[in-house]
Parts: C-alpha cells; structure tokens; sequence
C-alpha cells in the first residue's frame, strides 16, 4: 500500500525520513512501553529535559510514570551497557510526555533519536555526529551543528585552576556567552587563557586553533585532539559551513564526558537536536560501558514554514521608558541607528533597511520573552529580569547603564524576629527565594506588582525585596535598606538560535556598544 505524502504533517515526513536513515547505517529499532518505573527518572532528574514527570500507580501499588524519556530506559535495557563487545546501535521513535518548552503544558511529544552504547570507538562517534548533521539537513538546509566538548572544558578548567566551588558561575559564564561575569571571576591569567571558549571566531577551525593554543596539560591536550580529531572528519566530508564550534553549549549538569552538540534550524528559536558522549550518565546508572547519541525535538518543527519567511534584518527589542531611550542612544553612537525611531508617533516597530536592522519597543519586563522565543534575535533587558525568570538566553554585554540594586528594605526599626516566619512583598519572589534559602530563612513570599513600599507600612509584609537606585522611594516612606541582594544593570541579550544564524552582525553590534561603554568609563 502507497502512504499518500501530501496528507503527513512535516513532522512525520521527517520521521520517516529519519528513520530510514538511521537504519541504513545499521541501527535497530528500539519500541518501549508508555510505562515505566518513576523509580528511573526520580534518580537521573537532572538528565530530563523537564522536571515534570506524569505519574500514577500501577495495580500492584507500585508507582509508574509516563515516560518522560527514551534513553534511560535504552540504557537500563542495554545488554551492552557493561561493556561488553561492540556497540550495540538503536534508534527510536517513540511519544514522550512532558512540559513542552512552547507551551508550559503537559503534552504527547513525538521524539525520534538514536543511542549507541557498549564499547564506543572513535568511528562510532564520528559517525554518530555525521548522522546529527545528516538528521539536520534532513529537515531544512538551512541549519547550524554547535559543537562542544565536556572533557576539554573540565580539564582547561582545572589547569587554569577554577575550583569545584567556582566551577559552577564559571560555567553559567560560559554558558551565557557572559565574557563580564567570566572576567569578574578569575584571575587575570586565567581570564586571558580561557576567554577564547566564549570568542566568536568566523570558522570553526579557528576556534580550534585557538583552543588547542592554551591546552598544556596531558587531559586537555588528549580532549583537545580527540575533539579536533571529529571536527576535521566532519570538515573534510564537506560539512564545515553547517558547523559552529560553540563552548556555551557544554552541559553543567554532569551527565556528559566527551563530545557534546546541539542543532539548530533557521527559523526555530530553541534548538531541534540535542545530544553527545553521556560515560558520566551511565556510571552513575552503575554501567561501565561508554555511550553517546541524540534526540530530534519534533515538536519544535511544529511550526517551521508557517512562521516569518527568513529574515536577515536583525530584530532588536529595547526596553519601554527612559531606560529604553538611553539604550537606543548607545545603539545610534554605536552606528546602529534608525532615524525612524525619533519620530514622535504611536508606532512601536521601526526600520533601518539599509542597516538591516528592526526596532521595537516592548515593556522591560517582556523584552527577555522576546528574545527566548526568537520574535527578536537580541534585546536589552534588567539584569534583575534575567536572575527573576532565568531565560535561556545569552548574555552578551553588560551596557552599565540603568545601574540600581536589588536590597532588602524594611521600616528603620525593623528587627528581624528570626522565631517568626519572615514576611517578604515583592515583585521579585524568585530572587527573593533564592536570597532567603541561601541564608537559610524561612519566609512567606506575598507577591505584588507595584507599590511596594507601602506593604511593610501597612503591616503586609516585615520587609521587602525590591530595586533601589536614588534610594528616594525609600526614604520618603521611611523604610531603609538593609540588604543589598545583587547590584542590576542594563544587558545585551541574545536568542541562542538566531546568534548561530546571525552571529556576525551580532558580534558587531555588540562590539560597538563595547566601545560605547568603554568610552563612558
Ligand atoms: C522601582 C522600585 C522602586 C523605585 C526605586 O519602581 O520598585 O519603587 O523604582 O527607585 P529609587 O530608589 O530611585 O526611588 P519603578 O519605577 O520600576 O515602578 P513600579 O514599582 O511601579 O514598577
């Protein structure tokens, strides 16, 4: 019987494209059950894609889940998983549920990926990597390979002697493009060495070069070849334009060991192929054999070819208000301008064609949202935004304008009763969490949207968490701060789909507000 192609969605054209693929170089089908022991995911949470885990209990009382994942259940099957012989190779294609990352709901995702487990050799992750960048082009032509490598980064972190206790900012540092934070936190040396993992070089070769230069000891020396090694092999079969060497993608979960990518395709805003060398993952399950591969996020393709034809204008989202207008100020000194803004209209979207360059306005609270969901390729949003939502954004620049901090403040007589719960009004209640849980405090968060002030005033709350810049709000409502949490100010931020797709112009805007900044100092 002949499928008739025009009535599949575009998804499932490519699961059957996929899967032709996969098993033409030698990988069997792994079919699983929709139920699996919760037991497995309670254990490896960190390697899910999302916390939320639907469960129920089976006839016996014990408790299962929906499952949220295919490769630990591959693992726990695994005849191969303690190393014996050859890889043994799998593809799936199975439904998994979870929170989907467009919708914040539970949802029946489509999830199609391949797992090779056992005694992997260099071949085998050479090929598995050649299949990420065949399952990419499968999908569009216009795509992106980032890849990364675990073990170089950890080992270059030691020599340059980032301890376990610093590791974890140095890695957000990393992971956020946040050249500012990783200067703040490493000594000069190390700063000079290492700020090339977060340099945008034009080829990916040129990363290597510059990556392998600072490799002096026998473990990043051994990662950096054997990383070198994969990125040549993929090069040479042709593949060096779709590729990116990208050391913000490097996971700090611990799952990991060796070579890591995500893929991305030219029109979807988060990344529609994850995966990499997981060794660390199956020692913790208790395996000893290695294991790397990927999965294919179906669901991010919902809406490929329906969304905007393919923009090369850069789409810039400045924050409403007297902040935003300092911004653009930087932006127009900087040579990014766009006349059209001055205008005194109700427009909220301007246009500098020539440049290639597309403003708008949005509420500062919203501009993150904007730049997560790819409807603008950077934006400049409040450092105090960024610790509240935790976008998974880059954080390019810090603007060092809009500066005020985030402090507790409470009436001048306040004494904090610490036999009491402690009452916290804020607008902030994740920064405000994380505050309290570091001290060690329990507190009752009342959220508010505006007016804060006035909540300890009235007896709503004992204190607040809240912005304070001239310190006036305060003062002419006598409460004092008492705190300060975290100093804020203005950040450049960036989709981290479209900086794999827009990269130069993006590094250039960036450059020339760095300029700006510099000259202000
Ligand atoms: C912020 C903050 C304080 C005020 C502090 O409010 O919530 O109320 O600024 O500034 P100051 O230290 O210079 O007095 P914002 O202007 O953002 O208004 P909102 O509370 O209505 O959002």
């Amino acid at each position: 019987m002949m499928i008739d192609q025009n009535i599949l969605k575009f998804e499932e054209k490519v699961i059957f494209s996929l899967r032709a693929l996969y098993a033409k170089h030698g990988y069997r089908q792994f079919k699983m059950s929709k139920f699996e022991e919760y037991d497995l995911y309670s254990k490896n949470k960190d390697f899910l894609v999302s916390d939320g885990v639907i469960t129920f209990n089976d006839t016996n009382g014990k408790l299962l889940a929906l499952k949220p994942d295919v490769t630990l259940s591959i693992i726990k099957n695994s005849k191969y998983a303690y190393g014996a012989g050859m890889a043994e190779k799998f593809y799936y294609n199975e439904n998994v549920y979870r929170i989907s990352e467009q919708s914040h709901c539970y949802k029946e995702i489509m999830q199609t990926g391949l797992e090779c487990i056992g005694n992997i050799t260099d071949t085998d992750v050479r090929e598995v990597c050649e299949l990420a960048v065949k399952s990419l082009q499968t999908i569009s032509e216009n795509f992106v390979l980032s890849l990364s490598h675990v073990g170089l980064v950890d080992a270059l972190l030691e020599e340059y002697g980032v301890n376990q206790t610093l590791k974890p900012k140095v890695m957000t540092a990393i992971n956020e493009k946040n050249e500012g934070e990783l200067k703040r936190l490493l000594s000069a040396s190390a700063y000079e060495a290492l700020r090339c993992l977060l340099t945008h070089y034009d080829t990916p070769m040129q990363s290597l070069k510059a990556v392998t230069a600072i490799a002096n000891s026998t473990a990043s020396k051994t990662a950096a070849a054997e990383f070198c090694a994969v990125c040549e092999t993929l090069c040479a079969k042709g593949y060096a334009e779709y590729l990116a060497v990208d050391f913000s993608i490097t996971d700090n979960d611990g799952y990991y060991s060796g070579i890591v990518f995500k893929g991305f395709i030219n029109g979807v805003a988060s990344r529609v192929l994850s995966g990499g060398r997981y060794d660390t993952l199956m020692q913790r399950m208790g395996r000893t054999a290695g294991a790397l591969g990927f999965a294919v996020y179906l669901d991010t393709l919902e809406r490929l070819g329906e969304t905007k034809p393919q923009d090369s204008m850069i789409n810039i989202a400045l924050p409403k208000g007297r902040l935003g207008e300092k911004v653009y100020d930087m932006f127009e000194k900087a040579g990014f301008d766009c006349p059209a803004i001055k205008e005194t209209n109700r427009k909220l979207i301007f246009e500098n064609e020539e440049k290639g360059l597309r403003f708008f306005w949005v509420k500062p609270s919203d501009v993150a949202s904007y730049v997560e969901r790819g409807a603008a390729d950077i934006g400049v949003a409040g450092k105090d935004i960024l610790l509240e939502y935790a976008p998974d954004v880059y954080e390019l620049l810090d603007l060092d304008i809009g500066k005020c901090r985030m402090a507790v403040a409470a009436k001048k007589e306040f004494v904090d009763d610490t036999s009491k719960t402690l009452r916290v009004a804020t607008k902030f209640p994740n920064i405000a969490k994380r505050y309290y849980t570091e001290n060690c405090r329990d507190i009752d968060i009342i959220k508010l949207n505006g007016s804060i002030e006035i909540a300890p005033i009235l007896d709503l709350s004992d204190v607040i968490v809240d912005i304070v810049e001239t310190g006036k709000t305060l003062l002419e409502n006598n409460l004092e701060p008492f705190q300060t949490i975290v100093p804020i100010s203005a950040r450049l931020i960036s989709n981290k789909a479209c900086y794999g797709f827009k990269m130069q112009k993006i590094e250039a805007i960036k450059n020339g507000l760095l300029q700006e900044v510099k000259s202000d100092d």
